[in-house]
């Protein structure tokens, strides 16, 4: 176990010259919208996937026990949209033994479901770009509309909120934060359609 954490730290050295999502916002926690009431209010921790890796697991609506993330953005970037937000990466440190190791969320997808699983990572070499909008709502963002043919890909920077709490399993059998792939249904029937805000701590 020590030596796989250590191995990803290594592998993190590595790039940390190339780190452009470096401009920290203030923490916050990551809270659900949902019209389930059980669902409304519960907040979002990080929980063990394997080694150095997490999911985003449904918590309880009590703060204190909630994971705390930052948005961080590039220096390099312009602001593009104030109403879908700006581009970034969500980071989160894993707390080691001895140290504090940044890790960015990432979408883990598998061609079997449309059901992809958000994962903490260390580093952010696989970070997936997101996007708060102006109600700090988490979206995913595009430009390409697939969805007509020939396809437009002319379109307008467009926010996707595809956010799910599904049982799912990646390293273990857990009820996580879950992304649909996609405009149809989710294929795992336990998914429930939520937003995921940010709420400072
Ligand atoms: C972020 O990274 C860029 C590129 O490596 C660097 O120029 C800048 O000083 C860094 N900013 C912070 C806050 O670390
Ligand atoms: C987020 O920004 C902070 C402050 O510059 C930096 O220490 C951290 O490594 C960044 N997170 C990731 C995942 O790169
Ligand atoms: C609300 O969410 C809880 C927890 O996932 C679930 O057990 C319950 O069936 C949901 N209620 C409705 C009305 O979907
Ligand atoms: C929230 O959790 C903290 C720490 O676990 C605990 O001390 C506190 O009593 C809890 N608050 C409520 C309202 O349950
Ligand atoms: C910004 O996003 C909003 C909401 O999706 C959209 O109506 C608007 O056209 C976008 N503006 C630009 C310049 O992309
Ligand atoms: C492509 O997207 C743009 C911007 O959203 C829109 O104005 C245009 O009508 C679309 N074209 C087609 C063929 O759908
Ligand atoms: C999430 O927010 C978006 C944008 O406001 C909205 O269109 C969508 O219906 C919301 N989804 C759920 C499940 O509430």
């Amino acid at each position: 176990m020590k030596t796989t954490v250590f191995a990803a730290i290594g592998a993190l050295a590595t790039t940390a010259t190339a780190q452009f999502y470096n401009v920290s916002s203030k923490p916050f926690n990551l809270v659900l919208k949902s019209d389930n009431q059980t669902l409304d209010d519960a907040a979002l921790y990080a929980c063990h996937e394997g080694a150095a890796i997490e999911g985003l697991c449904l918590g309880s609506k009590n703060l204190t026990d909630a994971s705390v993330f930052t948005f961080n953005t590039s220096s390099f970037s312009e602001p593009t949209n104030s109403s879908i937000g700006d581009p970034g990466i969500i980071s989160w440190n894993l707390q080691t033994t001895e140290l504090l190791v940044p890790s960015s969320l990432t979408l883990q997808n598998n061609p079997t479901t449309n059901v992809g699983i958000p994962l903490l990572y260390t580093g952010d070499d696989e970070a997936q770009l997101v996007a708060f909008d102006e109600d700090d709502q988490l979206n995913i963002q595009g430009t390409l509309d697939d969805t007509v043919s020939p396809l437009n890909f002319s379109t307008l920077t467009k926010a996707y909120y595809r956010w799910y709490i599904c049982d799912t399993y990646w390293g273990y059998a857990y009820t996580t934060l879950a992304w649909v792939y996609g405009n149809g249904e989710p294929q795992n029937p336990s998914c429930q359609g939520v937003n995921v805000t940010r709420v400072y701590t």
